[in-house]
């Protein structure tokens, strides 16, 4: 991250003051929630993209882990928005994120002080003229643990050690991010993104009870996917239908829409679909789409 400030329980702090500490909770036991979040430039001025969605899920996450955030949405609100207005960035991305903080080495998080924090780090991104960048995607080895063994629709920091796996397997076999299945077999998602498929020209994604998290991105496809017409269903997708259909992309606020070039002997490329809603969906994080526009927040861009 670019060294700068951010927001720690209600103050800004620079990078070198070191907030947490060494023997945060957070950090030895990977038990916290956290939110990504993109910012995009539009003149002068910053678009972000479903902020409220962003937060509210932020908050739910802490609720389902039981770390209290101590502070209002509104707070951490101003805080997202201050804090980027500060930063000064154009594409940026957004963390806000919250844990548990030092005290004894123990697991157990009674009498801890619960933090909550907002990072900001520029993300620049040309937009696409014709067509987004593809994917290379590789099955993992590693399956994603069952819906008994984690609360799989917060967005939790412990939960990443499993994507983190595939994507250092993905990356050692020359692909650029992971596929997971279920521990039944089945399609779940990819290390930070959800997936579709494209059969016959309907969209086919995995349902909340696979146990992916059903993002806000995929979410944005599905309503965008409908207004061009287009038929959805959230449905179980098996490898074989995945290795078989037309077009297959990844969704989520990082990835945005991209599509998948390839899964072993699979060759996909960039099909009209794909293309379609990745040009629509570019549009809409920067307020461009009528039906979308309440989506987005506007900040004003400070000369740092
Ligand atoms: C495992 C996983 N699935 C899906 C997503 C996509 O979610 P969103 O579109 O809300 O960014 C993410 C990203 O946060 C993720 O980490």
């Amino acid at each position: 991250m670019t060294p700068g400030t951010y927001w720690i329980d209600g103050r800004l702090v620079t990078d070198t003051e070191g907030a947490a500490s060494l023997s945060a909770h957070g950090l030895h036991y990977g038990y916290g929630v956290f939110e990504g979040i993109r910012g995009y430039a539009v003149g002068g001025d910053v678009a972000l993209f479903r902020l409220d969605d962003h937060l509210r899920r932020f908050e739910r996450s802490a609720q389902i882990l039981g770390i209290p955030l101590g502070h209002s949405g509104a707070e951490i609100t101003q805080a997202v928005i201050s804090l980027t207005e500060r930063a000064g960035f154009g594409d940026c991305y957004i963390r806000p994120m919250a844990f548990y903080g030092g005290g004894p080495l123990g697991m157990g998080t009674a009498g801890r002080a619960a933090h909550v924090a907002v990072l900001v780090d520029e993300w620049e991104q040309e937009r696409f003229d014709s067509e987004p960048e593809r994917i290379r995607v590789a099955v993992s080895t590693w399956r994603r643990p069952g819906p008994d063994t984690l609360p799989l629709q917060a967005k939790t920091t412990g939960m990443y050690l499993n994507s983190v796996l595939g994507k250092r397997e993905a990356h050692a076999s020359g692909a650029d991010d992971a596929l997971f299945l279920t521990q039944e077999g089945l399609v779940a998602d990819a290390s930070g993104a959800n997936v579709f498929t494209v059969s016959g020209g309907v969209l086919r994604t995995p349902p909340r009870s696979t146990g992916v998290l059903c993002g806000i991105t995929r979410d944005t496809v599905m309503e965008l996917a409908v207004g061009n017409g287009l038929r959805v269903v959230e449905e179980p997708v098996t490898l074989a239908d995945l290795l078989t259909a037309d077009e297959v992309f990844l969704t989520g606020t990082g990835l945005e829409i991209r599509p998948v070039e390839a899964i072993g002997d699979s060759v996909y490329g960039c099909g009209p679909t794909t293309r379609l809603l990745a040009h629509d969906y570019q549009k809409a994080v920067r307020g461009e789409v009528d039906g979308l526009r309440d989506r987005v927040t506007w900040l004003r861009r400070d000369t740092p």
